[in-house]
């Protein structure tokens, strides 16, 4: 019984067994559509969201990736109000006018000014007393004093004179005034009140995004992560906005959490994407408790050690065409969640049955992705750990253990958590824009070889072709040293 068990053991493929054949085609790349489904009522114009985790997915990156046409998944490895406050930078970053403004007060010290400008990455803030603004700072006006001794304080420097405008004003009229006055942000009053800001960046960049994805009240798109069965915050993310709640779990064929789906589907508006599965008789069950999308990925993650602590897993390609054989029944879409290193990976995940592609690594270490670039042997890198860390599960609001099942209790030991992921740093890849080009470049072509002009064409034309070890060598460049790096070829050191 026990040798048949072996003996029947089914083969399972992944990213590398595989590749894709070419097909005869008459599309080209720059001719191809990469709109998708990313849940039963909200489509993408590119396959790609990001992770819900602390070192990808909080509102910067979250506005960026929107603005390319993709969506992420705010994590939520933090409080719930910080998850809801993230959301909102989001959803209101459309806007002309930013109601959430940093600001300081006159009395504040230059290096207190110096590290809220850091931290919060911007170059001004309005100094008030009250809700009175009383002048304006800029990164310009103190560095002079940073580094010399000086112990003045902000009304010392600041600019009094400050030029404002009114929240009625038009989008051309807050650029002729600020080109006219050579300034980059303009505060917004009410009376001699402070009610928000407009800056150029933020007018600029809403004019060269055409890609971008946004909800029918033309907000950015965004989701939110909430934990298997904490109702609280899923109904506080929809109250506050999100367009979807994504239910983050190791393990969501977990029964608990099958049958949680349709109390968290009763409380909420917004769609419901639950994951992460990676058998077609998970993805029935949670098909059959009203799921709108279905994430599937056990263990392939970049920083994932879940298949050599527990031993579990099934390699992707193979779990991402068992899911989609059910879930195609039911036109639920399928999110491939890990384990993606190249844009050829996204190709892949599509023709075994992806409709969306969920991106961990390839996006950190990008500039718009939480946490701050680090200098080693003369590289950039940047922050990246699993959620299941010891880091991200001990460190901050500690929201990521219940989704291993572990729980947190005060001050507990490290010792009593058993980790499934590992900390780490991935190279410093650029903004957002410049990787999204890349990736979705290398999947237009794919689309090109494969005779898809758009992604349905993509799940049915593609083929596969089983490589040996020896075709996965000449797949990737030999027989050179790389002088000039590839922006779609990292070579990692
Ligand atoms: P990539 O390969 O894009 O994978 O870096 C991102 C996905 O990995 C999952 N994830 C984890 N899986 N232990 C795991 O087994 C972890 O600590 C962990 N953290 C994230 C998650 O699904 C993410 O989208």
């Amino acid at each position: 019984m026990y040798s048949k068990k072996l003996q029947e053991a089914e083969l399972g493929f992944t990213y590398d067994d595989l590749l894709l054949a070419p097909n005869e085609s008459w599309i080209e790349a720059k001719d191809v559509d990469t709109r998708t489904r990313v849940s039963t009522n909200h489509e993408l114009n590119i396959p790609i969201i990001s992770a819900a985790m602390d070192t990808v997915s909080e509102s910067e990156l979250a506005i960026a990736l929107a603005h390319e046409g993709g969506m992420a998944v705010l994590h939520r490895n933090m409080t719930l109000e910080m998850e809801v406050e993230e959301l909102k930078k989001v959803k209101s970053s459309g806007e002309l006018t930013i109601r959430n403004v940093v600001t300081t007060t006159a009395d504040s010290s230059l290096s207190t000014v110096k590290d809220i400008m850091e931290e919060e990455r911007i170059n001004g803030l309005p100094v008030i007393q009250g809700k009175k603004l009383i002048g304006i700072i800029t990164k310009r006006d103190i560095v002079p004093f940073l580094n010399n001794g000086s112990n003045k304080a902000v009304k010392d420097i600041m600019t009094s004179d400050v030029v404002t405008v009114k929240e009625s004003i038009s989008p051309i009229e807050a650029l002729d005034i600020a080109y006219e006055n050579k300034i980059e942000r303009l505060p917004v009053v009410r009376g001699d009140e402070l009610v928000g800001i407009i800056t150029i960046k933020d007018i600029l960049q809403q004019k060269e995004n055409p890609n971008a994805i946004k909800d029918k009240n033309g907000k950015l798109l965004v989701a939110a992560a909430s934990g298997p069965f904490d109702l609280e915050r899923a109904v506080a993310l929809d109250e506050a906005g999100a367009d979807i709640i994504a239910v983050d779990c190791a393990h969501a064929h977990n029964m608990r959490v099958v049958e949680f789906v349709s109390t968290l589907k009763d409380n909420i508006d917004a769609d419901l994407i639950v994951g992460n599965i990676a058998t077609g008789e998970a993805a029935e069950a949670l098909i059959k408790q009203g799921v709108d999308g279905i994430k599937v990925g056990i263990g392939p993650g970049s920083m994932c050690t879940t298949r050599i602590i527990a031993g579990v897993g099934v390699p992707q390609l193979t779990a991402i065409s068992k899911v989609a054989d059910v879930a195609s029944n039911y036109d639920v879409p399928v999110i491939a969640d890990g384990g993606l290193r190249y844009s050829g990976d996204i190709a892949k995940a599509i023709g075994a049955g992806a409709d969306v592609v969920m991106l961990g690594n390839l996006l950190a270490g990008t500039y718009e992705s939480p946490g701050d670039v680090v200098v080693m042997n003369g590289r950039k890198y940047k922050q990246y750990r699993g959620m299941g860390s010891m880091g991200a599960m001990t460190g901050g609001f500690s929201g990521g253990a219940d989704r291993y099942f572990q729980e947190i209790k005060g001050h507990m030991k490290h010792s009593k958590l058993v980790p499934e992921g590992v900390e780490g740093v991935v190279p410093y890849k650029g903004t957002i824009n410049e990787v999204i080009f890349q990736l979705v470049g290398g999947l237009k072509a794919s689309m090109g070889y494969s005779g898809a002009k758009d992604i349905k064409k993509m799940q049915e034309l593609a083929n596969f072709v089983r490589i040996t070890s020896s075709g996965i060598k000449e797949s990737h460049p030999h027989d050179l040293l790389i002088t000039n790096e590839s922006p779609n070829y990292p070579t990692l050191e």
